[in-house]
This record gives structure tokens, C-alpha cells and sequence, in this order.
């Protein structure tokens, strides 16, 4: 990475260290309890060496999407707790993110301290990236360090504007991220096969087309499926298909064959008239799939081609549920999936978002070797596109 990083820096001598982190992580809908703290675990290293350099530490983060306003259940305490008891240490929480309040609270910090101020899209400045919102976070340190990889393909005032005022580094959980992403572009170890799920084809769209010449297999399950079935003709029953990517997945198909890459996709489907947790099901070959019925996951033999397949490769990237996974009855595609990687003998990269909640929740990130942090993130970069917060670092003295 040609970004400088908090390694690049001095930190030490009580300097105040403002982190950008994602903390955005799933709560429980009825307790309000943290459901899955891979997010907040990620960030340690980067707190943990700037702890130990005696550094003050200022963590700030958003958690979901409040849209400029308070709202009480989107408050960061219950992160801070969680955090404390990770660290092993206690993390003060700050009511507001910017205010002569929070400058005071930050002034009275001792070195080695762990300060969480308050989520910062209760102000609707930090998504329209205002340079004012930038400059009173600035005002709050002497250092600013990205390490929120999971936001960093948003142009907002925490992520890029704030590197316009303060010098600006990478954390070592945004360098990791990076670093292991880049991997898979440029020289990932061959035969390469990307696994890909969830809803849209034109999620995927950029991705795959930065990644074309180097998978040397493209497997395809989920929803995104029926637009590939579709353009070979098969009828996918009520299974929605998006019509205006047709042509492009037709013609994509006709790339891979020219290129001598491999395609799989599913060859038997489970298929519902209704998606509820009590819904009927059948498992159906993809010439056979009724008129009312929707595709929701793979099928068994779909299951026992893709992991026959995928036990020759050298890396293997997976994003995207097989199937509709939250609910029991069709999540068998996706763990199948996710067990087959975690026994894999290769390099195995998981995109961030929903396949690695999904992951995370069989306790198989830690077989895995690497989940990323990032959804939209991780996807944006593979596109080859780069991502604001990135950009906006410092670069490395060559
Ligand atoms: C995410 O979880 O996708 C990131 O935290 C960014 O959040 P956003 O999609 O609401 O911008
Ligand atoms: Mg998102």
C-alpha cells in the first residue's frame, strides 16, 4: 500500500490520536445488545498500539443510518461497553462528536486513555462531507487515523474531509484490508475461482468485470442466479430476474467461454410458492422450475458440483448467500458453502457484508483466511475503483 500508516508516525508523547472506526455493527432488535462485534474486535490492534505508545485515544464512528437526527437506540454506549470489556480497560463514552464539551473531555484525557465519542450521523454534516463538521472533529486531535475500511468507499467528513486538516494516516485493520485485497488483483495464487451469491447481478456488476482476467472459475449461486438461468433460456418461475441486465449477462457468459474460463452454475434449485418460515419447498432441476415458485437456494447437487470443483483451487473469494440464509430452511446452500471453505487447503477471501455475518455465525471466520470488514467497501474496491478514505491518506515517501 502507498498510503502511510500509523506505523509512519510519531504518536508518541501524549499525543491526541482521532480514529475513524466502524463500529456499525448489527444489534439485537429486542435488547439492543451488540449480535456480532467482529467490527469492534477488527479495530484492536490499531487501539492496542496506540495504548501502548501512550497515546490519547479518540475513537469516533456511525451506527446505521439516524439521518442527521438523535435517535436514542443508535446511541454508541452500548459499543463503548462492549469494547471495555475487550480491551480490558474502560472506554468513556462523549454525548456529541464535536462541541467545546467534547474538546474538554479530550484535553482531559491521560495518556493511554480510550475516549468513544458519540455516533457521528446525528449530525447530517458528516454525510454531506461539510468541511466545517471536518474541521471541528480535526479541532479535537493532532494525528487523524482511518481505520473504518467498512466506510471508506463514502466521500463523508470523518472519512475523507477530515484528512484536509490534520495529517493523515492508515490504521493497521484499513492497511490489512487493503493489502489483502490488492492480493487477489494482482497476483492471486492460480487456479482462482470466485464464488458469488446474494440478490443482484448489478451489485456484482464492476467486480466482475475487474476480475475477469484473473478467475480462472466463476461459480454462481443466489438470486443472481435466475439472471444467469434466465439468459440461457431457462424459465425461473416467479423468481425475480433483472430484466436490464440480461444482455449484459449474456454477453458475459460469452466472454467467459472465448477466455476458456470455467462457469458453474446451479443445476438444481430450492424453490417456494411463499417466504415464510413455515413455506413449502421443493428441491427442482433448473429445467424444471414451476410457474409460481421462486429460486431461494442452491440444491444438493449444485452443493456436491461447486465443492468438487472448488477442492482444486488455490484461492478462492467468496461473496454473496447462496440463498435466502435468514431463513433455516433455505440456508443449507450457504453453509455448505461456508464449511466447504473453512476446510479448504487454500487461500480462502470472504467479502464483507451479509457473507460474513453469515460466516461469523457458523464460528468459522477464524478457518477462514480472511473475512473482510467491508460490504459495499470490499466490492467497490475489487471494481478497481478507489475509495475516498483511502485516497484521501498521505502517501508513502518512496
Ligand atoms: C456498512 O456497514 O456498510 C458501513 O458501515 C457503511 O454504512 P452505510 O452503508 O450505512 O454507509
Ligand atoms: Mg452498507
Amino acid at each position: 500500500m502507498n498510503k502511510m500508516t500509523v506505523r509512519d508516525i510519531e504518536v508518541e508523547g501524549n499525543k491526541r490520536v482521532l480514529v475513524r472506526v466502524d463500529f456499525n455493527v448489527p444489534l439485537d432488535e429486542k435488547t439492543g445488545e451488540v449480535t456480532d462485534d467482529s467490527r469492534i474486535q477488527a479495530t484492536l490492534p490499531t487501539i492496542k498500539y496506540l495504548i501502548d505508545r501512550g497515546a490519547r485515544v479518540v475513537l469516533i464512528s456511525h451506527l446505521g443510518r439516524p439521518e442527521g437526527k438523535v435517535v436514542d437506540e443508535l446511541r454508541l454506549t452500548v459499543i463503548a461497553q462492549r469494547l471495555s470489556q475487550i480491551l480490558g480497560q474502560q472506554v468513556g463514552v462523549a454525548t456529541n462528536c464535536i462541541g467545546p464539551e467534547v474538546e474538554k473531555s479530550v484535553e482531559s484525557l491521560k495518556s493511554g486513555d480510550v475516549l468513544l465519542l458519540e455516533n457521528l450521523r446525528f449530525h447530517s454534516d458528516e454525510e454531506t462531507g461539510s468541511a466545517s463538521f471536518a474541521q471541528a472533529l480535526a479541532r479535537l486531535a493532532d494525528i487523524f487515523v482511518n481505520d473504518a475500511f467498512g466506510t471508506s468507499h463514502r466521500a463523508h467528513a470523518s472519512i475523507a474531509g477530515i484528512a484536509n486538516y490534520l495529517p493523515a494516516v492508515a490504521g493497521l485493520l484499513l492497511e490489512k484490508e487493503v493489502k489483502t485485497l490488492s492480493g487477489i488483483l494482482e497476483n492471486p495464487a492460480h487456479p482462482f475461482a470466485a464464488l458469488l451469491g446474494g440478490a443482484k447481478v448489478s451489485d456484482k456488476v464492476g467486480m466482475v468485470e475487474n476480475i475477469m482476467d484473473k478467475v480462472d472459475c466463476l461459480l454462481i449461486g443466489g438470486g443472481m442466479a435466475a439472471t444467469f438461468l434466465k439468459a440461457r433460456s431457462y424459465e425461473v418461475g416467479s423468481s425475480s430476474f433483472e430484466g436490464d441486465r440480461l444482455d449484459f449477462t449474456v454477453k458475459l457468459m460469452e466472454d467467459i467461454a472465448q477466455q476458456g474460463m470455467l462457469l458453474l452454475l446451479p443445476a438444481d434449485v430450492v424453490v417456494t410458492d411463499s417466504l415464510s418460515t413455515k413455506a413449502k419447498f421443493k428441491i427442482v432441476s433448473i429445467d424444471s422450475i414451476p410457474p409460481d415458485f421462486r429460486i431461494v437456494d442452491i440444491g444438493p447437487q449444485t452443493i456436491t458440483n461447486f465443492s468438487r470443483e472448488l477442492d482444486r483451487y488455490k484461492t478462492v473469494f467468496w461473496n454473496g448467500p447462496m440463498g435466502i440464509y435468514e431463513i433455516p430452511q433455505f440456508a443449507e446452500g450457504t453453509q455448505a458453502m461456508a464449511r466447504l471453505l473453512a476446510n479448504l487447503k487454500a487461500t480462502t477471501i470472504i467479502g464483507g457484508g451479509s457473507t460474513a455475518e453469515a460466516v461469523t455465525e457458523m464460528k468459522l471466520a477464524g478457518k477462514m483466511t480472511f473475512v473482510s470488514t467491508g460490504g459495499g467497501a470490499s466490492l467497490r474496491f475489487l471494481s478497481g475503483k478507489v475509495l475516498p478514505g483511502v485516497e484521501a491518506l498521505m502517501d508513502k515517501e518512496i
